[in-house]
């Protein structure tokens, strides 16, 4: 055990807490009332931006992410800011060249990111280390992330492996993000206590609820001397969500690992949230314990969304077939941690492969670019008669994925001309161009702005993700191609740790 000393809190309440309990629909308006407490409290940072909120802003609630930004920076001036990036894949689903990227990263800095967490889904430091460069080109924090996981690869050696190879691109500190809740506390404090004696940079641990062992992860975490852990205001808390900022803070008071915070201060923001429109409303399946997360070792959010893709295909008597064949098909591809968008990908093939009654009969265009290559290198072996059945004489590709990418920024440029308004226009247009495309003209008048409902009163929180008006199912088998961006949305309601 390390000497103790102060924690420090990230709290992801304008993040990745609603992210998780609320499809991202928490406004600017409801967040700008209690920057003034936030920015009292003296938190490591808060996590304010990217992840699915970038994407949300512009689909959902009529807002330009960019302008959210500033303006949480302009209410947030003692303290640190701190957003997640997807690697190579942005704030996106999909890889994207270098150019944007670097762009990317330059804008979120200089509109007030301080921190950026940067995760790759297959650990990949190919699709990590540029995003780790750029980040420090700017003079910004850059945390390099281990995908937590639990597979026969997915050891506490493996992860202190890449752990040792983030430090070596250059990384600043260490996150361990167990987007799914699977990790147990006794494992927490080996491997942080490993992290820290074998790589010795600062680390910082980030936990869903899920599972119900979050906040005990944390305390052996602490022991074993993790520096920072993520937390959310209680009223976004567990369930899908982080341990609460008020309990974990009260927890550790008197403690050798006091964090130091105000429980009076961080009560009043409490109070806040718990106003807010949207946040008394969570819907009861992102709550509580999914005790399938522990004996499936899949996301929770992941089978919710299993579920409803089998409901609409009236085979909901299959889900056990299902919920068997995500660790089959995860083992054919060589164990990628699940997480957006390989969650996705596993997800839907094991259904295809039990609905059809053959494996891999028919294959989404994810899986043979998972195959290809292209999304970076599969953590363990892949099968190779998978390989040879899809891919017949193609051979994967061994490079950088995002090396086969031409630059995109100038081309862009062009293509948006009449619709700019700022420099960063055309990023949320690369990322997002027939959402980005919308927003624009909205923004212009030429399009009636986005009927804005309460936070809570979202068509997506009954709809399931490929049901048409008529309630019809649409999802066809032969239709399963492209991961498309309006499902994965759907997905990171159901998927509750798309991106963390
Ligand atoms: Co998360």
């Amino acid at each position: 055990m390390t000497t103790p000393r102060k924690v420090g809190i990230t709290d992801t309440s304008l993040r990745d807490a609603h992210q998780s309990l609320i499809a991202t629909r928490m406004r600017l308006e409801e967040m700008l009332p209690v920057l003034e407490l936030m920015d009292q409290v003296g938190y490591h940072s808060l996590e304010v931006w990217g992840g699915a909120t970038f994407d949300a802003c512009m689909r959902f609630l009529d807002e330009d992410p960019w302008e959210r930004l500033r303006r949480l920076r302009q209410g947030l001036k003692n303290t640190k800011l701190q957003m997640l990036l997807r690697g190579q894949n942005i704030v996106g689903y999909r890889h994207y060249p270098d150019d944007v990227l670097a762009e990317f990263i330059k804008k979120a800095v200089a509109n007030g990111i301080d921190i950026i967490r940067i995760f790759d889904a297959l650990n990949d430091l190919r699709n990590m280390e540029k995003a780790i460069k750029f980040t420090r080109k700017e003079g910004a924090h850059a945390q390099g992330t281990l995908s937590y996981t639990i597979s026969p690869l997915h050891n506490i050696d493996y992860f202190v492996k890449v752990a040792q190879d983030l430090k070596e691109t250059g990384v600043d500190s260490i996150c361990i993000k167990d987007m799914a809740g699977l990790i147990s506390p006794f494992d927490a404090y080996e491997l942080v206590g490993r992290l820290k004696s074998e790589v010795g940079l600062p680390v910082q641990l980030h936990c869903h609820y899920t599972s119900g062992m979050a906040s005990m992860a944390y305390l052996k975490a602490v022991e074993a001397g993790v520096d920072i852990i993520d937390t959310a205001s209680a009223p976004l808390s567990m369930g899908a969500s982080q341990p609460a900022t008020d309990s974990m803070v009260a927890a550790f008071q008197g403690s050798p690992y006091d964090t130091g915070l105000d429980l009076k201060l961080l009560s009043q923001i409490s109070e806040h949230f718990n106003e807010i429109s949207c946040s008394y409303e969570i819907p009861r399946a992102v709550m509580g314990v999914d005790a399938n997360v522990l004996s499936y070792q899949i996301p929770g959010g992941m089978i919710s969304n299993l579920a409803s893709q089998l409901a609409e295909q009236k085979a909901t008597h299959l889900l056990k077939d299902v919920l068997a064949e995500v660790p089959r098909v995860r083992a054919d591809l060589g164990y990628p941690p699940l997480v957006t968008p390989s969650s996705q990908i596993v997800g839907t093939q094991a259904v295809v492969n039990v609905l059809i009654g053959e494996r891999y009969k028919m294959v989404s265009t994810e899986i043979k670019n998972y195959l290809r290559g292209l999304y970076g290198k599969p953590p363990g072996e892949v099968d190779p008669d998978l390989l040879r059945k899809v891919l017949k004489d193609e051979k994967p590709i061994t490079g950088r994925p995002a090396d086969k990418l031409e630059p995109q920024l100038e081309e862009a440029k062009k293509e948006i001309a009449e619709y700019i308004e700022q420099e960063e226009d055309v990023l949320s247009y690369i990322i997002f161009p027939n959402v980005a495309i919308d927003f624009f003209k909205r923004r212009k008048g030429l399009l009636p702005p986005l009927e804005l409902k309460n936070s809570c009163d979202t068509d997506i929180k009954t709809s399931t993700s490929n049901t048409n008006n008529n309630g019809q199912s649409d999802l066809k088998l032969e239709a399963i191609h492209e991961i498309d961006e309006a499902l994965v949305i759907n997905d990171e309601y159901n998927y509750i740790y798309p991106a963390g």
